[in-house]
């Protein structure tokens, strides 16, 4: 695997500079145009080396189609963000290691680069997380430490570890570059898909932090902004929903969002610098119950024959439910005009009314990530368990 230092030329310098994340002040000012086409291209190159380019596949005869991140060699979407982060470190910052936070799939993402370019990795994670994902960090060489639950409690963690020990802080969403990273999912649905073109998707994506979703949503409208992208949470944990209609970021407890067994979608509050994006570039956010993620795991197994953990399959759970596919009238989106929530900070680019779609519209949902414990996936699939 090459090994080159190809610093991205228009990372801000809070970000380039490793402080351990960023400044609130500075990230309420951000701009939700500071990844461009040409940012998710040059991502796309750095990252190839490092990533696997994940087939589309047909769930059995559901029509929905599943963009398969859950086959990359870190088990999750996450190996982009942390692959694109990681390569644009320079020496001195390679050789004083990294600190990341994470609740799991960011974690092993961090520590598999980590191996790969000889940088040494500590990561922060709570000591709920499922022990296969604890299991699989360690064992890729990264020293873990365990604390408490809420997302607040690691993402403060990191941050002390970043300024005492001089790590630098490879953040696991709320970053332009993890954005550019997770765009070029977006690039490779569009160009992977037959006839993409004549019949633009409707695309399916998980909402915790917003890296993931920005990135997609933004990728997606910027090839093409009859595609419509939505955004997917458990019910139970539905902090995105919930900014979008107070239109500010609204913060979940911890208690709360550890009602729902999706382990990687627990982050009490989107992030700052995603935050524009999600407002910008998304059509919708749409929830899903315990029940329909477990019955969309289930049939991701038995019909795709891919491992998917919770996280993984509420995209698919939305999809085969077919939410979202026209926008709801409460989200203000259906007419194409947009609630000032939905509008955020649009200038009128791409998308930013939120598209309208028939109901046969093609729905490509993203199977983020396939690391669970076997013995919650045996239940599963035996259907002994129940949301
Ligand atoms: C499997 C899986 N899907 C989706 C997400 C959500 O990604 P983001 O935090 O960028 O919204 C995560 C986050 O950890 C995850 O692990």
């Amino acid at each position: 695997m090459p090994d080159s230092v190809t610093p991205d030329p228009s990372v801000p310098d809070r970000l380039a500079s490793g402080s351990a994340g960023p400044d609130p002040a500075a990230s309420d000012r951000v701009d939700p145009d500071l990844v461009d086409a040409a940012r998710i291209a040059a991502a796309h190159d750095r990252i190839r080396p490092y990533v696997v380019r994940t087939p589309l596949l047909e769930l059995g005869d559901s029509g929905v189609i599943l963009k398969a991140e859950n086959l990359q060699p870190s088990g999750a979407f996450k190996l982009r963000g942390a692959s694109n982060s990681m390569l644009n470190l320079d020496v001195d910052q390679r050789r004083r290691g990294v600190v990341a936070h994470s609740s799991g799939n960011h974690a092993i993402a961090v520590a598999h680069v980590g191996r790969s370019l000889g940088i040494r990795t500590v990561v922060v994670m709570p000591s709920d997380a499922p022990q296969a994902k604890i299991d699989r960090t360690r064992d890729l060489g990264a020293v873990v430490e365990l604390v408490a639950p809420d997302s607040s409690a690691r993402t403060a963690r990191a941050r002390e570890l970043a300024e005492s020990d001089g790590l630098v802080a490879v953040e696991p969403y709320d970053s332009e570059l993890v954005l550019a990273a997770t765009a070029t999912i977006s690039t490779e649905i569009l160009e992977d898909l037959p006839a993409a073109q004549t019949d633009p998707p409707v695309i399916y994506v998980p909402v915790s932090g917003g890296g993931l979703a920005g990135g997609v949503a933004l990728g997606a409208k910027l090839r093409d902004p009859r595609v419509r992208v939505v955004g997917v949470e458990p019910e139970l944990a539905a902090d995105a929903l919930a900014s979008r209609q107070a239109g500010r970021r609204v913060a979940f407890s911890g208690e709360q969002m550890r009602r729902t067994l999706a382990d990687g979608l627990r982050v009490q509050q989107v992030g700052a610098v995603t935050w524009p994006y999600l407002q910008t570039y998304l059509d919708d956010i749409v929830t899903v119950t315990e029940q329909e993620m477990l019955d969309a795991m289930r049939r991701i197994a038995l019909e795709a024959w891919l491992v998917a953990e919770p996280s993984g399959a509420v995209s698919v759970a939305a999809a085969l439910a077919g939410r979202g596919r026209v926008a709801s009238a409460s989200q203000g989106t259906s007419t194409g005009q947009g609630t000032s929530a939905a509008r955020g900070t649009s200038r009128g680019r791409v998308g930013s009314g939120g598209q309208r779609v028939s109901a046969s519209q093609r729905a490509v949902a993203i199977v983020t990530g396939g690391n669970v414990d076997p013995g919650l996936f045996a239940d599963v699939l035996a259907g002994r368990l129940h949301g």
